[in-house]
């Protein structure tokens, strides 16, 4: 890598930010472009976002991507928001252009094109289950009805944050989609699996060798497309999945098109999926931040 005094500079915020593949798959794009770019990660904690957002502008760096914790609270510091942004409330990416702040989130495009490019799977008119009610269950739950999906089911441990999704969702969305709320832990004395399209798993369980999977293996039902939003490793419905021979992608698709999407918004050229997709493979064994707390302490004795 040539860094001179040309040298472009985008990055990523957040807190933890170390298990972060980001960097990698940047840095390996513009190093395959032979673009004048680099992908540095900030450490920032919650009290220093806005100083932090100021600085985009004060160190002239062409945009960043955003993520946990800031990705919705880092909206009142910026100048417009896209209409995916809005819609969704949250941002992954910023681009710093003729000096505005522009908020976008590539999280649910990114779904939706992995979807399409990679499985094959074309969500319009589909029946869909999806596992959770969070950041990554929102921006995807807003791109499948966009997509014209028939059916939506929204299943969370918490109810009220699905019932809540649902609500939003019907808000703001111009579809004729029927969305539903579910609770998690019932899904299984429905008889609504069997009638399934595409099966999603958008909790964050899994990301731990320990975590029980979100719904037993045995719904996993050859009619069906899983998709798991857990990128960091083989949960046990993916691995499930391979086992039954059932269609099924995994979330470093996602992570790769988001961060395809994004790579275009800063640049205007399109990424290298290819190369982004072998270095994740090559050198993507994650240190994934581990639940305990001391974890985090190590991340800040670090900085
Ligand atoms: P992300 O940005 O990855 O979506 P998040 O916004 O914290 O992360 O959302 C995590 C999702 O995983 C939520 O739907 C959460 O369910 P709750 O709303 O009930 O918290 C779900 N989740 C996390 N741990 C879970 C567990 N042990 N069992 C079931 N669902 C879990």
């Amino acid at each position: 890598m040539n860094i001179s005094g040309k040298t472009k500079v985008v990055g990523i915020f957040g807190y933890p930010i170390a298990h972060s593949l980001s960097p990698l798959l940047h840095n390996a794009a513009f190093e395959k472009l032979k673009m004048d770019f680099v992908y540095l990660p900030f450490l920032i904690k919650p009290p220093e976002l806005k100083r932090a957002v100021q600085g985009i502008k004060a160190l002239n760096l062409i945009g960043i991507n955003v993520t946990v914790p800031h990705k919705q609270a880092i909206i009142p510091f910026l100048d417009e928001l896209s209409p995916e942004a809005s819609l969704i409330g949250a941002v992954n990416t910023v681009h710093h252009c003729q000096g505005k702040l522009i908020g976008y989130n590539t999280d649910g495009a990114g779904f939706i094109e992995s979807l399409s490019q990679e499985g094959g799977f074309d969500p319009r008119g589909k029946r869909v289950l999806l596992l959770g009610a969070g950041g990554a269950a929102s921006a995807i739950t807003f791109s499948l009805v966009e997509k014209k999906v028939s059916e939506l089911f929204i299943a969370n441990r918490t109810f009220k944050k699905a019932q809540e999704l649902v609500d939003r969702l019907k808000k703001t969305a111009s579809s004729s989609c029927y969305l539903a709320p579910l609770k998690l832990g019932e899904l299984s004395g429905t008889n609504l699996l069997p009638k399934i399209d595409l099966l999603i798993n958008a909790t964050s369980l899994g990301m731990f060798p320990e975590d029980p999977p979100p719904l037993s293996p045995h719904w996993l039902l050859s009619s069906l497309f899983y998709y798991d939003v857990v990128y960091n490793r083989r949960t046990q419905l993916l691995k499930a999945a391979a086992d039954k021979q059932i269609r099924y992608l995994d979330g470093q698709e996602m992570l790769i098109h988001q961060a395809a999407l994004s790579f275009n918004i800063w640049t205007n050229q399109k990424a290298p999926l290819r190369k982004m997709r072998r270095v994740i493979q090559e050198n993507g064994k994650l240190k994934f931040p581990k639940r305990s707390r001391t974890t985090k302490r190590k991340d800040e004795l670090k900085c």
